[in-house]
C-alpha cells in the first residue's frame, strides 16, 4: 500500500490553486508582485501603494492612494474593550501570542465579522490591517506601563507606528526604513501562514479567524520568528572578534543552524536580503555603531565560503538582515516577528479574498500507518 502513495512531506512543490499576487522565483532570486519588481517597489512605493496593488491588482493614482492611506488610518482604531483586555495580559507575554489573543478578539468589536461577502471583506482588510498596527505599536508601551495612543487618521501605516512606538513626532528616516521593511514582508507566494490563511477561508470561516491562523503559524522560529531569533544570535555572538569561534563551535561541531539563512524556496540568494543588507548597512554606518552590521556580515560570509553552505544553496533570507534593520532603529527585539504579521496583513488579507472569490475547501490527505484489526478489551481487561 505505502509504495503506491506519493507522500510530500511539509508540501515541497505542492501547487495549491492560481494566485495573481506574487511570484517567488527560487531558482534565481526573484520577487514580483502582481508584475512588478519588489526592486523597485522597495525602492519607491508607499506601503499602502503595495496594498492597493495586491487588493485591486493594480497601482493606485493619487486619488486612490489617499483614499486608501485614508480608510486604513481611520479604520485603524482599536476598540476599548480590546485595548482593556491588552491591559489585563501578562506584561511579559510572548508578543505574538498577545497580536493572536487580541486580533480575534477584535472580531467580536466588527460589526461585519460574520459577513464574508466580498465588500464586506474588503473593507474588513483595511480595518484589520490598521488596527492590527495599532495593536503591535501599543503592545510595547502597555507591557511597560506607558499609556495608549491612538492611531492619527493623516499618517501613512509607516508614521502611524513609529509615531505611537514613540509617542512623539516620527523621524523621516526611521518611518522611510520602516516602509521599506514593510514593503518587502507584505506579501510571499504559498508560504505556511498565508497557506494556512487560505485553508481557514476554504472552510467558509472568516478573516479574522483565518488571520488569527496566519498568525499562529508565522509565529514560529522556522518562519516570521527568525527574525528575532537572528537578532539573538547576533546578540549572542556579541563581537565581531567571536563571529569565527562562534561559527565553528556553534555550526560546525555542534551542527546548530544559522538563523535568517536558507529557504524552502529560494536557492539563490533572497532579493529582499540583498534590499535589506544594503539599507542595514546604510543606517548601521549613519547610526554610528557598526557592530551588529559587522557580525551580520561576517558570519554570511564565513557561510557563503563554506562548503555545507554551498552544497546546500543556503543564503541569508529577509530575516538575516533585516534584524539589523530593525535593531539599528531601536525597536525591541521580541517585537520583530510582530513587525513581520503587522506587514504581511496586506498580502494574508488579499489571498483571503483571492480563497473566497474562487473557493474550494483545502482536505488533504495523509497515508495511515497505525494498527488495524484489535479486539475491543473493555476498560477492566485493559493493562
Ligand atoms: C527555512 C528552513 C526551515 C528551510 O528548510 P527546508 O526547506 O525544510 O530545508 P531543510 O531544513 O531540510 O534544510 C536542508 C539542509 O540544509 C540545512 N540547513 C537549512 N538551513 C540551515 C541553516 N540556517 N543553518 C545550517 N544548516 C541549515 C539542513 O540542516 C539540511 O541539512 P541536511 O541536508 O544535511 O539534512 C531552514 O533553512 C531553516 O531552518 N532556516 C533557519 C530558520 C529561518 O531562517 N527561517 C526563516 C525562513 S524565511
Amino acid at each position: 500500500m505505502s509504495d503506491e502513495v506519493k507522500i510530500y512531506k511539509g508540501l515541497d512543490g505542492v501547487v495549491i490553486d492560481e494566485s495573481k499576487l506574487s511570484l517567488v522565483n527560487g531558482t534565481d532570486g526573484k520577487l514580483i508582485y502582481s508584475g512588478y519588481k519588489i526592486e523597485d517597489l522597495a525602492e519607491h512605493a508607499l506601503y499602502e501603494e503595495v496594498v492597493y496593488l495586491l487588493w485591486n491588482g493594480h497601482l493606485p493614482n493619487a486619488t486612490e492612494l489617499e483614499a486608501v492611506r485614508a480608510e486604513i488610518a481611520a479604520g485603524a482604531e482599536v476598540p476599548a474593550p480590546v485595548l482593556a483586555m491588552a491591559q489585563m495580559l501578562p506584561k511579559d507575554a510572548e508578543p505574538m501570542a498577545v497580536l493572536r489573543t487580541l486580533t480575534s478578539a477584535l472580531a467580536h468589536y466588527d460589526d461585519e465579522s460574520e459577513d464574508s461577502s466580498p465588500a464586506a471583506n474588503r473593507r474588513k482588510a483595511a480595518r484589520l490591517t490598521g488596527q492590527v498596527m495599532t495593536l503591535v505599536a501599543n503592545w510595547s508601551r502597555i507591557r511597560k506601563g506607558l499609556p495608549v495612543i491612538a492611531p492619527r487618521h493623516d499618517y501613512t501605516v509607516a508614521q502611524n507606528y513609529m509615531y505611537m512606538l514613540r509617542g512623539e513626532a516620527p523621524e523621516v528616516n526611521a518611518v522611510n526604513a520602516i516602509n521599506a521593511f514593510m514593503v518587502l514582508l507584505t506579501e510571499h507566494g504559498m508560504n505556511a501562514s498565508t497557506f494556512v490563511g487560505r485553508a481557514t477561508t476554504s472552510t467558509k470561516s472568516d478573516m479574522h479567524s483565518a488571520i488569527v491562523s496566519a498568525i499562529g503559524t508565522l509565529k514560529g522560529s522556522l518562519h516570521g520568528g527568525a527574525n528575532t531569533e537572528a537578532m539573538r544570535m547576533f546578540l549572542e555572538i556579541g563581537e565581531v572578534e567571536n563571529v569565527g569561534p562562534w561559527f565553528e563551535r556553534e555550526i560546525k561541531e555542534l551542527g546548530g543552524k544559522i538563523m535568517g539563512i536558507g529557504h524552502r524556496v529560494y536557492k539563490a540568494l533572497d532579493p529582499r536580503a540583498a534590499v535589506l543588507k544594503d539599507r542595514a548597512e546604510k543606517l548601521a554606518r549613519a547610526s554610528g555603531n557598526g557592530k551588529w552590521f559587522d557580525i551580520a556580515d561576517q558570519l554570511a560570509n564565513l557561510a557563503r565560503a563554506d562548503a555545507y553552505f554551498i552544497e546546500r544553496k543556503l543564503y541569508p533570507n529577509v530575516d538575516y538582515f533585516s534584524a539589523i534593520v530593525l535593531y539599528t532603529l531601536e525597536l525591541e527585539v521580541d517585537m520583530f516577528t510582530p513587525l513581520f504579521a503587522m506587514s504581511r496583513m496586506a498580502g494574508w488579507t488579499a489571498h483571503i479574498m483571492e480563497q473566497t472569490a474562487n473557493n474550494r475547501l483545502m482536505r488533504p490527505d495523509v497515508l495511515y500507518t497505525g494498527a488495524m484489526d484489535l479486539p475491543w478489551l473493555p476498560l477492566d481487561q485493559r493493562p
